[in-house]
């Protein structure tokens, strides 16, 4: 066996055990509140897409905060989430967002959410969001664009695809694919976090070194937008009292889970990422 200890493939047994608890005698507040920071125009759909799958996911409260081009997008798109407005002025915006923030238990940045003019905002909500993140998309590549690091901590979230992994790191695609264990043990470890690297078999590694082999999911996710689905799963999963180390462990799980359940009736070719935020449904009663 190749890999050392600490490393574990993900199983039904393991990923049961995470399941948010549910009970009758509850409410919308019982499942917490999430807050999407993404879109940018051309790239509403992202938005839309973590959204459904947040949701679907079982989070008592959604918002979405974006440009004013796409609210009446959004607000057309899904009925459930509540959108915020992101105001151009960030000094006049900052009293606004901080209430904003105070809502939620967690925040996913990134999906669609364009690189240009975001570098302020990006980093006034890394500083000013105390609860889980989900930093993904455009987040991670703002992250290797200010090259800070320091902006991350233990209750963040990385999810990235091997190139965004790449502008972080600063390794080329082939370096990490060669050795992607050994090297999701190594920056989960330096930078405090959670690092979901995703792929055929996402790799997730927590803080303490240890590595989650993921291998639910299918070729029909590789079109733009399943990466948006996933956010938005694990998102809701946070919301609901998960840790970041269980809700990627799960979330990941759920995502591939969705997939291989929709294959099973319809195969691989037309599978959507819209397709799969209904989907979690049988995926949740799999584990139930
Ligand atoms: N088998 C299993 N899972 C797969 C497969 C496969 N063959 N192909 C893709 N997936 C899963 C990945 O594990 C991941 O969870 O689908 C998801 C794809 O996510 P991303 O790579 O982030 O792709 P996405 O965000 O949907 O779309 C492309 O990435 O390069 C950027 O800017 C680009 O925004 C665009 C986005
Ligand atoms: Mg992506």
């Amino acid at each position: 066996n190749q890999y050392k200890t600490d490393t574990y493939w993900l199983t039904e047994d393991i990923v049961k055990k995470l399941l948010p608890k549910r009970s009758q005698d509850s409410h919308k507040g019982s499942y917490g509140t999430g807050i999407i920071v993404g879109g940018s125009k051309g790239m509403s759909g992202a938005v839309i897409l973590a959204a459904h799958a947040a949701l679907r996911a079982g989070i008592g409260l959604l918002y979405t905060l974006v440009d004013r081009e796409l609210v009446n997008t959004i607000e057309t798109s899904s009925y459930e989430s509540i959108t915020l407005e992101m105001e151009e002025d960030l000094e006049k915006f900052k009293p606004i967002l901080v209430n904003y923030l105070a809502k939620a238990q967690s925040l996913l940045i990134g999906p669609g959410f364009s690189t240009n003019n975001r570098e302020e905002l990006f980093i006034y909500i890394l500083n000013n969001f105390p609860g889980k993140i989900i930093i993904d998309g455009d987040g991670l590549n703002l992250l290797a664009k200010i090259q800070d690091y320091s902006l991350i901590r233990e209750n963040h979230i990385l999810t990235p695809h091997p190139k965004e992994m790449s502008r972080i790191i600063g390794l080329t695609v082939e370096e990490i694919l060669k050795d992607s264990i050994n090297i999701v043990r190594e920056y989960s470890k330096k930078y405090r976090c959670t690092i979901v690297l995703k792929g055929s078999t996402t790799c997730i590694g927590t803080k303490n070194g240890e590595v989650f082999l993921n291998t639910t999911g299918n070729n029909g996710l590789a079109t733009g937008g399943s990466g948006d689905v996933l956010g938005g799963i694990i998102l809701g999963l946070l919301a609901q009292g998960l840790s970041v180390e269980e809700g990627a462990q799960l979330g990941v799980y759920l995502h591939g889970l969705a997939a291989d359940i929709i294959a099973e009736e319809k195969g691989y070719f037309s599978l959507l990422p819209r397709d799969l935020p209904e989907a979690l449904a049988l995926a949740f009663k799999k584990l139930y």
